[in-house]
């Protein structure tokens, strides 16, 4: 039977386009999103069989702990983990908030998401594979851009929570190559996605998707399947050696 890959926040955008990739590249999908339908539905229209659609909070230690119970007790264990799920809170205005109009409320619930809910989602695979371990287990995390640039349309408690992604992630490989899993993350520049394009309008004015687009190198928006490539690259036998790596994936946008 082919590996199983856990895929969070894919039932819309890059995760979506990860999903996808996957399932052609042979792996098995357990899709998964806040809610249940678009989990189902982007399950349904894989590629290859096996796949299945669920409903998990990242940021609830027990909706992270029930979803990985269910999904190993009805189709193995997870081999893959991508951690996708991520939010940009934007204020009432839709514009980014400065510090000094940021909520408590925002920093919290970004970080509940971005950073908690990637921490529980690994300590549930880790957990799960310690005690039944996998060949080539693969994990890949979520950071930004932003994250390196100091940020364009991100907030700080996007920016804050998308850096600790960084560390976490080389933690990560450092203490599951004992298990010879590695955990790798992938930061997308600016990409033609439904977050991209909830916090940036699309005409030729300054901060603009167009005006973005002129601003990279490549000459262009990326596409979730730009990001879907990188992730199905991290996942595969090819990848094996490298771990704690951070792959920029935003068309020359930042060049380190
Ligand atoms: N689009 C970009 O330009 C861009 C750039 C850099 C990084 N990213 C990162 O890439 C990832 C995907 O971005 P996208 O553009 O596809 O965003 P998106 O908003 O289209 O998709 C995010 C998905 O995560 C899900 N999600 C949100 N909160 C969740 C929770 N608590 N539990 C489970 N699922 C949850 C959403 O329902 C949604 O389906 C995010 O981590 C984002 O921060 C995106």
């Amino acid at each position: 039977m082919s590996k199983l890959a856990l895929v969070t926040g894919a039932g819309r955008g890059i995760g979506a386009a990860i999903a996808h990739k996957l399932a052609a590249d042979g792996w098995r999908i357990a899709v998964c999103d806040l809610t249940k339908e678009p989990a189902v539905a982007v399950a349904a229209t894989l590629s290859g069989s096996g796949h299945s659609g669920w409903a998990v909070d990242v940021s609830s230690e027990a909706s992270v702990e029930a979803l990985f119970d269910a999904v190993e007790a009805a189709h193995g264990p997870v081999t893959g983990l991508v951690c996708n799920a991520g939010v940009l809170l934007m204020a009432a205005d839709g514009e980014r908030p400065t510090i000094f109009d940021m909520t408590l409320d925002d920093w919290e619930k970004t970080h509940a998401v971005n950073t908690r809910g990637v921490f529980l989602s690994i300590r549930a695979y880790a957990r799960r594979r310690r005690a039944m371990p996998v060949e080539g287990g693969r994990v890949t995390t979520t950071s930004s851009v932003a994250a390196e640039l100091g940020g364009y349309r991100g907030s700080a408690s996007y920016i804050s929570s998308k850096s600790a992604i960084l560390g976490f992630t080389k933690a990560m490989a450092r203490e599951l190559s004992s298990l010879g899993i590695t955990v790798n993350c992938v930061a997308p520049g600016v990409i033609d996605a439904p977050m991209l394009a909830a916090a940036t309008p699309r005409s030729a004015a300054p901060g603009s998707m167009d005006a973005l687009a002129q601003a990279v190198p490549l000459g262009r928006l990326g596409t979730p399947e730009d990001i879907a490539g990188a992730v199905s690259f991290l996942l595969s036998e090819q990848a094996s050696y490298i771990t704690g790596a951070t792959i920029d994936v935003n068309g020359g946008y930042r060049m380190a």
